[in-house]
């Protein structure tokens, strides 16, 4: 890892974590983990199997009694110190992020504060996990709701956000006295992994908090185990609605409760009578955020006609300024994508756009030899004239790509917004009060930006309808998908 010489060496672990043990697979089999910029291997960790799995679920299992029967404000404490550590550690976080996913550095501190103010947030959640007394329906009864953990939980997460999306499913989990298996995403592991140590370090317990890697092809046989485990109690998912629904199919059989957050297609409106440069401003920080691999990241960008040109020149000039380049290059806004599959697909969306009509205002090519460091960037892209028949419009093409679509009428713009399977998120920008509360509660999504292009807190619920998934992350509702409610009713009362 030579890459990787000025990161505390404690936190590069190569091993999983399974009841407060660093152990190597079962089958002794690896999976090598690399650079997305240059392909050079930067670690390996165990390519584990069903066997790791169980054992996994065993350490959870055993840890469960003890952890549920703690106090919250106990449980608290040990989030709070998982989250100061990673605040102290947030340095070397941000440099493994960067390494295994290639994001630039300031936005690898960005995601580190992220996902712990997620900790944060959990742990004061955690004492308030309140139940209800229910005025009696009959004489002589008392009812009571109370708020117990689900038990185990297996969180599995993906590459995009290696940390914040861990921290926002294992805190809640932890803090509603949960125990949690978790398996990291194959190109991403060693993010993961060091949270691990970071957990021990705080002194979680035992067997409260186990992770597992795997390769994209034991993915299935670890996961399968969980969800053929009638010990699971619930999986938290985020990455590609076809994993998602497998996830469903799969745990049917064991009737898990499951939080779904799946892909996005957002649409990103422009009214007529928008602030134009705010609107600009708010696109750029939507869309570009991690090259554009997030699930939220608008990917139809409807324009009025009537400010269409004013908007597609000044967003362009913005875009052609965007500075591409490997992560560990302070000047660098945009990473590598994740891998070579990630970057032909953009391009094989943007080759088809310009094939149907799409005119190119800026980028539109992949960066193979004009970056030394390897060939997985994509030049910040802004494709006009964008039309329902490209493949973009209704695939997610994460990256950095914009596509720009005309429009004329409210009516038709919420309709073609709409007209998706997914419901993920939706921006719109207009200064017209009566239009503001009209379109926001007609889009379907789980979450509306307006006049607003970074709405992601940990204070907010987060997660979608239709195809997009179910459950909420972050906020007061975050913490409620990992209970559940039990009501006591006492009779015979004189
Ligand atoms: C995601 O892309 O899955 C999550 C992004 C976010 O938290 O904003």
């Amino acid at each position: 890892m030579s890459a990787s010489t000025s990161i505390r060496p404690d936190l590069l672990r190569d091993r999983n974590f399974i009841g407060g043990i660093w152990c190597a697979g079962r089958e002794d089999a690896w999976l090598e983990v690399v650079d997305p910029a240059t392909g050079a291997v930067i670690g390996r960790v165990p390519d584990s199997g069903a066997v790791d799995a169980d054992e996994a679920v065993k350490a959870a299992s055993e840890a469960l009694p003890s952890w549920r029967a703690t106090t919250a404000r106990h449980r608290a404490q040990l989030l709070k110190r998982w989250h100061a550590r990673m605040l102290s550690s947030a340095e070397d976080l941000a440099k493994i992020i960067s390494l295994e996913q290639g994001k630039p550095l300031a936005e690898a501190l960005g995601e580190v504060a992220y996902g712990a103010s997620y900790v944060e947030w959990f742990a004061e959640e955690a004492v308030r996990a309140y139940g209800d007394i229910i005025p009696a329906a009959a004489e002589g009864r008392r009812m009571m709701v109370v708020k117990e953990p689900l038990g185990v939980v297996a969180a599995i997460t993906p590459w995009n956000f290696p940390l914040a999306m861990l921290a926002r499913k294992v805190a809640p989990a932890l803090a509603a006295g949960c125990t949690v298996i978790a398996k990291p995403a194959e190109d991403t592991p060693l993010t993961a992994l060091a949270m691990m140590r970071l957990a021990e370090e705080a002194g979680l317990p035992a067997g409260t908090v186990n992770l597992v890697t795997a390769s994209r092809g034991n993915a299935a046989v670890t996961v399968g185990a969980w969800l053929a485990d009638p010990r699971v109690r619930k999986i938290t998912f985020t990455g590609s609605t076809a994993v998602g629904k497998g996830l469903a199919r799969g745990s049917a059989e064991t009737l898990k409760k499951l939080s779904l957050e799946l892909g996005g297609n957002a649409p990103f409106i422009v009214f007529d009578d928008a602030d134009v440069c705010a609107a600009v401003d708010g696109l750029m920080r939507a869309k570009f955020r991690n090259g554009g691999q997030t699930c939220v990241s608008p990917n139809r960008v409807y324009v009025h006609d009537a400010v269409y040109d004013e908007f597609s020149r000044q967003l362009a000039a913005r875009v052609a300024a965007l500075h591409v380049g490997p992560a560990s290059l302070a000047e660098s806004e945009i990473g590598p994508m994740i891998n070579s599959r990630a970057v032909e697909k953009i391009d094989r969306h943007v080759r088809d756009a310009i094939v149907r009509g799409a005119t190119v205002l800026t980028g539109g090519l992949r960066l193979r030899d004009q970056i030394a460091s390897g060939p997985n960037y994509y030049a910040p892209t802004v494709l006009g004239e964008a039309n329902e028949q490209m493949t973009l419009a209704s695939e997610e093409t994460f990256g950095p790509v914009v596509a720009l679509f005309r429009f004329h009428s409210e009516e038709d713009v919420v309709r073609r917004a709409n007209d998706t399977p997914f419901g993920l998120a939706a921006y719109f920008y207009s200064r017209d009060v009566s239009r503001i509360w009209r379109v926001s509660g007609r889009l379907e999504t789980g979450i509306v930006g307006i006049n607003e292009g970074a709405f992601a807190s940990e204070a907010a619920p987060f997660g979608g309808i239709k195809e997009s998934g179910y459950g909420r992350e972050g906020s007061r509702y975050g913490l409620e998908e990992y209970l559940a409610t039990k009501y006591l009713c006492q009779g015979s009362l004189a």
